[in-house]
């Protein structure tokens, strides 16, 4: 079945209650049914709540079906997905390679918690591709990718990186957000552990902070799973419940937000005030054949540049803006701008983009409408 059909069916009971979805179930406590297995729970059944009831495991499953992988773990945030995965992947004595284009809260767990345990961090240029290999010294433990990253949109190339670093027997971890699992399946590229914010596109509605890491084989499930049970990292089950029914319309809203991105991209490259256009699908993209060999489609977040433009004006256009609103997330039905420059952290590569970075989330509303918006916020920023 395609993703689209398995999205309406993973994680559903399918049994004799004849509940569509599964209940949110609560509870801490799970009592035994004797005393003779108290210590020795029955299989299947859970001794505690904290490692998760019904409603966790319906969405562990479904994600870990959707990508292919041997487990899940899911995560207060889409941050904690990141960090729980190096964590699950490092020790005292080791280093991370990381992206440079990396979300900023990864970059300052790698650069500000990491080194009081041991263990340090390097930044690389994300299109290095195969050339990683040059960087991998006998103490690297771990590959952080995020690709396409968050701001910048640069790609890296997956099967070139986690080829050389299965060679050298190095986990890689990527945070897929952009994709959520859905159009990319990193899995199947190499990648050992797919994190991502379900915040973003699973969530869908901006009322949901939450995370997941799948991982690719068993003994790599289990490490992870260890690491989570130790530090005690709980979900709450409402939020489990509100990421799986947003997995049910995920895909719709997605192609909606992807095809309308990709009109408004067409349309401010027509403008003079406009740059590159950095939308992975976008022909405009430096890396856009990668983005045609490994992506079977996109969502609506892309960044645009605007050459000349200082902050004062990029923030002229944010405030004449009316459809768009200005916020950090994306993924949700509400589209949003901001400008990206005063966030950019970059250590090992220059940043490459002329004038302002403006990066744009389309969400569910009409494209004439949000370039009628966006006519507006141009004609302030000139003015
Ligand atoms: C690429 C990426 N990863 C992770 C996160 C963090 O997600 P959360 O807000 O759920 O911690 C974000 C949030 O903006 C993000 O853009």
């Amino acid at each position: 079945m395609r993703d689209d059909t398995r999205l309406t069916r993973l994680g559903r009971p399918h049994d004799e209650r004849g509940q569509v979805n599964p209940s949110v179930a609560r509870g801490s406590t799970m009592l035994a049914a004797s005393a003779d297995t108290l210590y020795n729970f029955p299989e299947g059944r859970t001794h505690y709540g904290r490692v998760g009831l019904e409603t966790h495991n319906a969405l562990r499953g479904a994600l870990t079906e959707l990508q292919g992988g041997a487990g899940t773990s899911l995560t207060s945030s889409g941050l904690m997905a990141n960090t729980l995965s190096i964590l699950a992947s490092v020790e005292a004595g080791g280093r991370v390679l990381a992206a440079d284009c990396i979300y900023g809260p990864v970059r300052s767990f790698l650069t500000n918690v990491l080194p009081r345990y041991g263990v340090t961090a390097e930044f690389f240029a994300p299109d290095m591709g195969a050339q990683i290999a040059d960087l991998i010294t006998d103490d690297v433990q771990a590959i952080l990718l995020e690709s396409p990253g968050s701001l910048t949109m640069e790609l890296q190339d997956i099967p070139a990186v986690t080829k050389v670093a299965r060679e050298k027997g190095v986990i890689t971890i990527i945070d897929d957000t952009w994709s959520a699992g859905l159009t990319l399946k990193p899995l199947q590229l190499g990648v050992d552990y797919a994190a991502q914010a379900l915040t973003k596109y699973v969530g869908g509605h901006s009322d949901l902070l939450l995370g997941a890491v799948v991982a690719r084989d068993e003994a790599l499930f289990n490490r992870l799973q260890s690491t989570e049970r130790s530090f005690g990292f709980h979900t709450g089950p409402d939020d489990v419940y509100l990421a799986l029914r947003g997995l049910r319309s995920m895909a719709v809203r997605m192609e909606r937000s992807f095809q309308s991105s990709l009109t408004i991209a067409d349309w401010l490259k027509s403008r003079p005030e406009v740059g590159h256009i950095l939308h992975p699908a976008h022909e405009d993209h430096p890396q856009n054949a990668l983005f045609k060999r490994d992506f079977s489609g996109g969502c609506g977040l892309f960044s645009v540049e605007f050459p000349g433009w200082d902050i004062p004006r990029s923030e002229r256009f944010l405030d004449a803006l009316e459809v768009f609103g200005m916020g950090f997330s994306w993924g949700g039905y509400e589209s949003l701008a901001i400008h990206c420059d005063p966030q950019l952290k970059r250590t090992k590569t220059a940043q490459k983009h002329d004038g302002a970075l403006i990066r744009f989330s389309i969400g569910m509303e009409a494209p004439e409408d949000l370039i009628a918006d966006l006519e507006k916020g141009l004609a302030a920023a000139s003015a």
